[in-house]
Order: structure tokens, then C-alpha cells, then sequence
């Protein structure tokens, strides 16, 4: 079971890496740079160390960088062609020197005990068979009242929800065939990986379960994302 969804999520990502950056925000209609913000406004100036798993192109690793100039960043994801695009990406934004990306799986991540200030991640959770044995991985790797950061899709509520389902069923499988067969798949595969995750899993409770304290959750975009934060 472990194995599928490794298999399924590196097939996912692999022809994504050149142009993922411009279709998700395209797709998610402009809003998944604001919710990074966001993300990265929960880690505290004062974490010098962070690590961003499922870090992908990079982008909340450049962003949690930027932010504040003495800070390192160390990025891990399993996907060669994703990180590939983000070593080009983080060359780009001249920060090498400052953000290590390197591959790995979040269920084992390739760091010591509380090597970090603190941690982000972001749409892992969807991806892995265990979400409490990987939060407990990542609560792990951050020290004694460190900041762990999530972000993630949402299902939104009320009147909202009807539209959600119209897009996600039709509008988003159209918009990604149309853009390539990687992008097809993305876009057929998210609404219901979304909707049965949260039909599933409770994220709060699941970062409980893991032993996270303080769990505060916030939704963003009439409820298409949600940012969840607390501490070790
Ligand atoms: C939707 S992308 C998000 C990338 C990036 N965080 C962003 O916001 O642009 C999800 C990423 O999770 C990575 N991923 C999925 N399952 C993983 C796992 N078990 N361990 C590490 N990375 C994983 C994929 O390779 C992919 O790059």
C-alpha cells in the first residue's frame, strides 16, 4: 500500500517540474501565491533553520528565504524532476547559497532529531498512507517549541460548495487537457483526492493525535485551502 502511493504520487509530479509553477496558479486562479504567504507568515523571524518538505519547485522555500536574510532553508521531496525545477528556480532567485534542496521521503526524512527552528509543509498529507506517523516524522525533526506549517486544499462550505464541485469535476479536467496529459491527470485526480482526504481525516486532529500542541487551523479563499499551524 506504502509502495502505490509513492509510486502514484512520483508518477503524478514527474512531467510537472518545467511548468508547474504557472499552472498551479492558473488553475487554483491566482490564489496559491497568497496562501503561501500566509504559510510562511506563521514561521516565526526568529527560525533561522527551516526545512520545507514536499518542497517541489521550491516556492515557499524561496519565499521562507526571502523573508528573512539569515535564515536557511533545506527543501526535501521525493520527485528528481520537481526538485530539478527548483535547484534552476532558487539559482534564479540567487539563493544557493542559502536553500539546500535535497531528495527524500517524508515518512523518513533525512535529518537528525530537532535539527530545525522550524518546519513548513505543503498538499503532502493527501499523498501518504499514515498522516499521524508522518506528522510524528516531521514534529521530530524541529526542536522543543518550534512552528510546524501546513498548507492545504479545502473543501469550502455552504453556498460555496456547490461551485467547488462544478469546477473541480468539470472546470478543472478541462482546463488541465488542455494544457497537457500530466496536467489532465492532475486535474481529473484532485477533486476527489481532495474531497475523500477531508470525508477521511480531520488535519487538526491528526496533528494532535501526532503530539502538535497549540493547533490553530485557518481557511483562506472562501475555504479552497487552509492553513494549519502549531508547535512541538
Ligand atoms: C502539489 S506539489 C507541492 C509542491 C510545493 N510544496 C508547492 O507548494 O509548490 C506536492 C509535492 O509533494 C511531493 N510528495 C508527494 N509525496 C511525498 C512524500 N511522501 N515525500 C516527499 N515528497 C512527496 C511531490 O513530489 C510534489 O512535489
Amino acid at each position: 500500500m506504502r509502495i502505490v502511493a509513492e509510486v502514484t504520487a512520483r508518477e503524478l509530479f514527474a512531467p510537472l517540474g518545467p511548468t508547474y509553477d504557472r499552472y498551479a496558479r492558473l488553475l487554483s486562479f491566482g490564489q496559491d501565491p497568497r496562501w503561501r504567504r500566509f504559510l510562511v507568515s506563521r514561521i516565526p523571524r526568529s527560525a533561522i533553520r527551516v526545512v520545507d518538505v514536499a518542497t517541489g519547485t521550491a516556492a515557499v522555500a524561496i519565499e521562507l528565504a526571502q523573508a528573512v536574510p539569515q535564515r536557511t532553508v533545506a527543501g526535501v521531496d521525493q520527485s528528481p524532476e520537481m526538485l530539478a525545477a527548483g535547484r534552476a528556480r532558487v539559482a534564479q532567485a540567487g539563493l544557493a547559497d542559502r536553500i539546500d534542496l535535497r531528495e527524500g521521503r517524508a515518512e523518513s526524512l533525512p535529518f537528525a532529531d530537532a535539527e530545525f527552528d522550524a518546519l513548513t509543509v505543503t498538499y503532502l498529507l493527501r499523498y501518504v498512507d499514515d498522516p499521524v506517523a508522518t506528522m510524528r516524522e516531521l514534529a521530530r525533526v524541529v526542536r522543543p517549541g518550534g512552528v510546524l506549517a501546513m498548507l492545504e486544499f479545502a473543501v469550502p462550505h455552504g453556498v460555496w460548495r456547490p461551485l467547488w464541485e462544478l469546477y473541480v469535476r468539470v472546470g478543472l479536467p478541462v482546463a488541465g487537457a488542455v494544457v497537457s496529459p500530466g496536467w489532465r491527470e492532475v486535474g481529473s485526480f484532485l477533486g476527489p483526492s481532495i474531497r475523500g482526504f477531508h470525508e477521511r481525516v480531520s488535519i487538526e486532529q491528526v496533528w494532535r493525535d501526532a503530539g502538535i500542541s497549540d493547533v490553530r487551523a485557518r481557511r483562506l479563499s472562501l475555504g479552497g485551502g487552509m492553513v494549519v499551524w502549531g508547535t512541538t
